[in-house]
Formats: structure tokens, C-alpha cells, sequence
């Protein structure tokens, strides 16, 4: 079924509404301010409740790597202010990441409740500009906008991506890919990726580093400074005096996992990726939560009690947070990549390491420098210097610089 086959077919509105005004709604609408993310909802919900019915087999095969499931919906009516009334959504190779959904042990309905329960958000929290950024609600996934060309490279690496995966039993600072679609909305098509979010669903970011291993214009602007959560860069980092303060065991580990994953990018003539740093501090966050809890007292003290627009089912009371967490502490199991600051630390702080924007290809930059050279001589100069295997060594040793 969902084998490389088309699944196209037209869904009628089922609900006939008599009186727009006043229906007690009993399906729940996904309802998003940007009618591409309530695309997005229903074709997650629609994706996941068809994997739901579609076993899961022993083995994945060649095939299924090059897979897709593909519908078109046309009157689509209900709700027409927030959903087009015609769109497609395509799922590339659903049964592959249904399985890495499984081996980076993220439950479907989970997933799909993180990303359909409530609109997913703007966020330009993370990666660089150029693409667009959304959060799921609860802040645990990322959708990334990315570009056909991306997609394409998805499918390249998608074999030995998993195949790293299954090896290092979902134990690593790569990113989490965990879903890849196109939706095509009013003929315009977008191709998204959702990934798990380095950062933390609950503990604020308040300082966060891209950094590469090189200093050549590894700058942050000063447009990029202004910003709320600016993304500071390699040169930002050494002139900052920013230290990572993290004991023996974890920086072993962390080693370990980052030479493995930078030795498999170099293999796939992957480069210009970054690790991507986070800094929680446990003091200032908690001061801040203070201060927030005093400036909603304020506020409701001033309306006259009607709550206000509280997003429903905030991460803090899902039903699977099992016991309450003080401040500073984290579930493991759920910010993956969350690395506590020794005992000797100037300051209690929390780290989030990963890797990201790994799919640059050595030859497509090639191709895209000479091409710019010819059309402007002497450009890309700087462009030209390294290839995957001296990338990957610059940007670990720079790595290790910064972890002592
Ligand atoms: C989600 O998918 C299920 C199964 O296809 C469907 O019954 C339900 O109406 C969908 N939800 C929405 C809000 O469209
Ligand atoms: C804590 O981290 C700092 C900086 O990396 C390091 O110098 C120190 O030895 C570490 N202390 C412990 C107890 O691991």
C-alpha cells in the first residue's frame, strides 16, 4: 500500500455543517495561522494513522529507500479560513523513517500529538538564515524548510544514514531525521524535514554558539547580535572566553560519538556542517521564572479573571512526565543531547551539543563555487579551500579545544 505506489485520491467533506455560526465542533480542526502548517498537521495525521495500519516489516528494503506516499485532497471545506480547500502532501520514504522514528525510540502517537495537538511555532532559534524554522508546541521537534536540492541529497545519504543509525543504535550527534515531506499548496510545492530539537523542551536557552572549526569570517553580525537569541560564532566563542565545563566521563562520550559521526560525514563527502551549542544557566533561568510568574500575577490581578489564550496542553502536564523536575534537571531520555556542567564550573549550567546541516555535498559546492567563479573571476577564493576528509579533522580538533 504504501509501497511506491500513488495513493491519490480526492477526500469529499465528510461534516456537512448547516450553520457555520454556531457548531459544536466534534473533530478537532487543525488550526494554524499559516495555512502551510495546517497542511502540515493533517498530513502528519493522515501519514501516521496510515503507518498505523501498515505492518511493520522484519527488514526494510532497497525500495522503500526511494518510497513515497503521495495524496491530493480537493474540497477540502471545512475551516477554508485556515486550510486551503486544495492541496497534496508527499511523505518520502515512510516506512524508513517510521523505523528511525523507532530507533531514536519516538512513539508515533507521540509524535504525532507533538506535532498536530497544537499548531506548531515560528522559531529562529536554531541553524542559519535562509531557511525557515518552526518548533512543534512542545518544543520537542523542528521543522525545517529546505530545498529540493536537499531533498535529493536526503535520498543519497538516506541508506547509509540508516545504516549508522542501526550501528550506533540511535547514539549520536547527528541529527535526528525523522520525517521528510513535500506539500504543495496553490502550486507552490515546499519540502520540509522535521528533526528532534537539540535544544530542550523545557530548560531556556539563554547563549547559543554555531560553530565550525574555522575562524575565517566566523563572526556573529552585528544584525545578528541584535537579535533576541543571537547566534554566536567560532570567533565569538574564543573571544568571549566561553568555556564548556563538562567532566571527564561526558567528554569522553561526547568525543567518542562526535569523531565517529564526523568520520561518517567525511565518508559521504558531507562537509560544512556545525555544532550546534546551547547554555542553560540553572540561576538566571530560575530568576526568570520568577520574575514571569510576578508579571502574570500582575496581569490577572488586572483583567477580570478570564484565563487568556492558554496554550492547551502545555509540555510541563502531558500525561508522560512522569515525576516533576527541579530546576537544572532534564529527562535523558527526552533532551538527548543534554550534558550537565561539572562540579568545579564557575556557574551550574546545562549544555546542548549537536551536529547540524549536514547535507552539503562536496561536489554540489564544487560546482556552485566554480560556477560562481566563472561568472565573476576571483570569487570563491575562499570557497575552494578544504575538501570533506580536512573539513572533518578541522572541525573536531576545534571541538576538543573548546571542551578544556
Ligand atoms: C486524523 O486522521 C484520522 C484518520 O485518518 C481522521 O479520522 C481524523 O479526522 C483526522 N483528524 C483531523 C482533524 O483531520
Ligand atoms: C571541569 O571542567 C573544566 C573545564 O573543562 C576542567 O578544567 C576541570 O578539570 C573539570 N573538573 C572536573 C572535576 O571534571
Amino acid at each position: 500500500m504504501l509501497t511506491p505506489a500513488h495513493i491519490a485520491a480526492a477526500i469529499a467533506s465528510k461534516t456537512k455543517t448547516k450553520k457555520k455560526h454556531f457548531v459544536a465542533q466534534k473533530v478537532k480542526l487543525f488550526r494554524a495561522s499559516d495555512p502551510l502548517l495546517s497542511v502540515l498537521m493533517w498530513g502528519v495525521n493522515h501519514s501516521i494513522n496510515e503507518l498505523s495500519h501498515v505492518q511493520i516489516p522484519i527488514m526494510l528494503m532497497p525500495d522503500d529507500f526511494k518510497a513515497y506516499s503521495k495524496i491530493k485532497v480537493d474540497n477540502h471545506l471545512f475551516n477554508k479560513e485556515n486550510m486551503p480547500s486544495h492541496f497534496k502532501f508527499k511523505e518520502y520514504c515512510p516506512l524508513v523513517f517510521r523505523n528511525l522514528r523507532e530507533r531514536f525510540s519516538i512513539d508515533d502517537q507521540d509524535f504525532l500529538n507533538s506535532l498536530t495537538r497544537s499548531s506548531p511555532m515560528n522559531s529562529e532559534a536554531q541553524g542559519r538564515s535562509g531557511a525557515r524554522f518552526h518548533t512543534s508546541f512542545d518544543k520537542r521537534y523542528v521543522i525545517k524548510t529546505i530545498s529540493s536540492e536537499d531533498v535529493a541529497e536526503m535520498h543519497n545519504i538516506l541508506k547509509k544514514y540508516h545504516q549508522f543509525i542501526v550501528e550506533c543504535h540511535g547514539n549520536t550527534l547527528l541529527p535526528q531525521f525523522l520525517g521528510m515531506y513535500r506539500l504543495t499548496v496553490d502550486g507552490d510545492e515546499t519540502y520540509m524535514i522535521v528533526t528532534r530539537n537539540v535544544f530542550s523542551h523545557r530548560l531556556s536557552v539563554y547563549k547559543k554558539y554555531d560553530l565550525k572549526g574555522s575562524t575565517v569570517a566566523r563572526e556573529a553580525s552585528d544584525k545578528e547580535k541584535a537579535k533576541e537569541l543571537p547566534t554566536y560564532k567560532d570567533n565569538d566563542f574564543i573571544n568571549d572566553g566561553q568555556k564548556i565545563y563538562i567532566d571527564g566521563e561526558n567528554k569522553k562520550m561526547f568525543l567518542e560519538k562526535l569523531r565517529k559521526d564526523v568520520e561518517f560525514l567525511a565518508q559521504l563527502k558531507l562537509m560544512d556542517y556545525s555544532l550546534l551549542v546551547g547554555i542553560h544557566d540553572v540561576e538566571r533561568a530560575e530568576q526568570e521564572e520568577v520574575e514571569s510568574e510576578d508579571n502574570e500575577a500582575e496581569e490577572e490581578g488586572e483583567s477580570d479573571g478570564g484565563g487568556i489564550g492558554t496554550p492547551p496542553d502545555s509540555p510541563s502536564n502531558t500525561l508522560d512526565s512522569t515525576k516533576p523536575l527541579s530546576p537544572g534537571e532534564f529527562d535523558p531520555a527526552i533532551d538527548v543531547y543534554a550534558i550537565k556542567s561539572n562540579d568545579s564550573a564557575p556557574r551550574k549550567e546545562i549544555y546542548f551539543m549537536a551536529i547540524i546541516d549536514i547535507l552539503q555535498h562536496y561536489d554540489a559546492k564544487k560546482k556552485a563555487a566554480h560556477a560562481a567563479k566563472t561568472v565573476k573571476h576571483g570569487a570563491g577564493a575562499e570557497i575552494s579551500t578544504v575538501n570533506p576528509e580536512q573539513y572533518s579533522k578541522r572541525f573536531y580538533d576545534f571541538i576538543t579545544t573548546i571542551l578544556s
